[in-house]
């Protein structure tokens, strides 16, 4: 028997596993894969404000603050110029450019000195009975049934994960949105093309310069989804990414062999309620964003932040009015970001349909942009993070 059973150990996992055990409150992770095919995951990793307070309130963040680049600001780009948006002057903040596959490396790592469970490999994972205060889990390992009784359970087991199914569908309602492209993402070990992030909305698609590191870079340019990576040999997305970044940013592009490339399709999505009688839902269990505005790291974190808050106030405080608040007070920053997310995805990609007018719109807006600092403000506000 446990308080809360986790299911997934993901960043939202892992960061409510920590939270919750930390304030004292009994919890149990059940994770399909093994520690090694979770740090496997390729993801991005600029963090917001609400993330790295969470890592430092858990007193987790020494890697973080010693590794992780501090951006000031970002560029949009338009094929000729680059339109910087400068966050730190327009919000008197900053984002924090940290691998996700690290933030997860340093949940891990601090799971066994801290004493939080993790069940690795757990197969077949199971809810039942969530709509009663005595839910329980089910899993196999080791060719065992398992049974875990517990008071709530959080689903942090992502967009194929059982919990969200566990929702009946008379209950819940889907808003989802596919994109008609896919970002082919590359990871060499070269040193970033800018020290700031690029995303570049050029005549022939998106590209986006990011990093890992000052020697590791990410980029990606967007291909229709009937593209096979085995047709990108590394040169044509080097020469495509020179093309699509504009003159200034090719010119500083360091080539190299690329560690890992793979094409990933783009959707929105969402998920309400995200509370259904002892089960709650964080993460990407619940909500998908394209990865334009950086955000699904750091929705998972503020999911997490509300569900902690709630269910200490029902495990220590006995106050169960947190928890029947939890899905609408997620929602309300869910929904924000998905807008943002999906807004930027349509400024920045070339879509099917469009045609020489919808161009000309995007080229209009991102000159309004460059003239605007209302505009920038807007941008840089929802980019640095909305409040929590
Ligand atoms: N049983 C147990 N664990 C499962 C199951 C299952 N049936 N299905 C999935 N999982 C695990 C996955 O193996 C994964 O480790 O749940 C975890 C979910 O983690 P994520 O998919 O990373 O989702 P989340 O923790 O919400 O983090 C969101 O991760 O995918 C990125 O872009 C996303 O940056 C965002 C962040
Ligand atoms: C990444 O570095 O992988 C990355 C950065 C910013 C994004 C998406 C991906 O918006």
């Amino acid at each position: 028997m446990t308080q809360v059973c986790i299911i997934g150990a993901g960043p939202a996992g892992l960061l409510l596993g920590h939270l919750l055990r930390a304030e004292g409150v009994d919890c149990l992770v059940l994770e399909r894969q093994s520690p090694d095919y979770v740090l496997g995951r390729i993801r991005a990793g600029v963090l917001e404000r609400v993330t790295v307070d969470l890592m430092e309130r858990l007193g987790l963040d020494a890697r973080l603050k010693a590794e992780g680049l501090v951006h000031d600001g970002f560029n949009l780009a338009d094929g000729e110029r680059l339109i910087r948006i400068d966050i730190a002057a327009l919000t008197g903040g900053h984002v924090v450019v940290y691998g996700q596959t690290e933030l997860t490396k340093d949940l891990m790592d601090a799971c066994g000195p801290r004493g939080l469970e993790v069940v690795y490999e757990a197969a077949n994972v199971a809810l039942h009975d969530v709509e009663s205060d005595a839910p329980h889990v089910t899993y196999e390992k080791d060719g065992r049934l398992h049974r875990v009784d517990a008071r709530i359970i959080v689903g942090c087991d992502g967009f194929h994960g059982p919990s969200r199914k566990a929702i009946p569908a008379s209950v819940g309602k889907n808003y989802e949105r596919e994109y008609p492209f896919g970002w082919l993402g590359i990871l060499a070990d070269v040193p970033p093309c800018n020290h700031e992030l690029i995303y570049a909305n050029h005549e022939r698609g998106f590209a986006l310069a990011s990093m890992r590191s000052h020697t590791r870079s990410r980029y990606y340019v967007d291909v229709p989804l009937t593209e096979k990576i085995e047709d990108w040999p590394d040169e044509r997305i080097w020469d495509e990414l020179s093309i699509r970044l504009g003159p200034d940013a090719a010119a500083h592009i360091t080539r190299g062999p690329a560690l890992e490339k793979s094409i990933a399709p783009l959707r929105s999505f969402v998920f309400a309620p995200m509370r259904h009688g002892s089960l709650l839902l964080c993460g990407d269990a619940a909500h998908i964003v394209p990865p334009t505005g950086a955000k699904g790291l750091n929705l998972a974190a503020s999911d997490v932040l509300y569900a902690a808050q709630a269910l200490t106030a029902f495990f220590k405080r006995n106050d169960a009015d947190a928890i029947s608040g939890y899905s609408d007070k997620a929602l309300a920053r869910v929904w924000k970001s998905e807008r943002f997310s999906w807004s930027l995805t349509r400024l920045m990609h070339r879509f099917p349909e469009d045609g020489p007018f919808e161009r000309a719109m995007q080229v209009a807006e991102l000159d309004y942009i460059a003239s605007s600092v209302a505009a920038q403000t807007s941008i840089a506000e929802n980019y640095v993070g909305l409040p929590v």
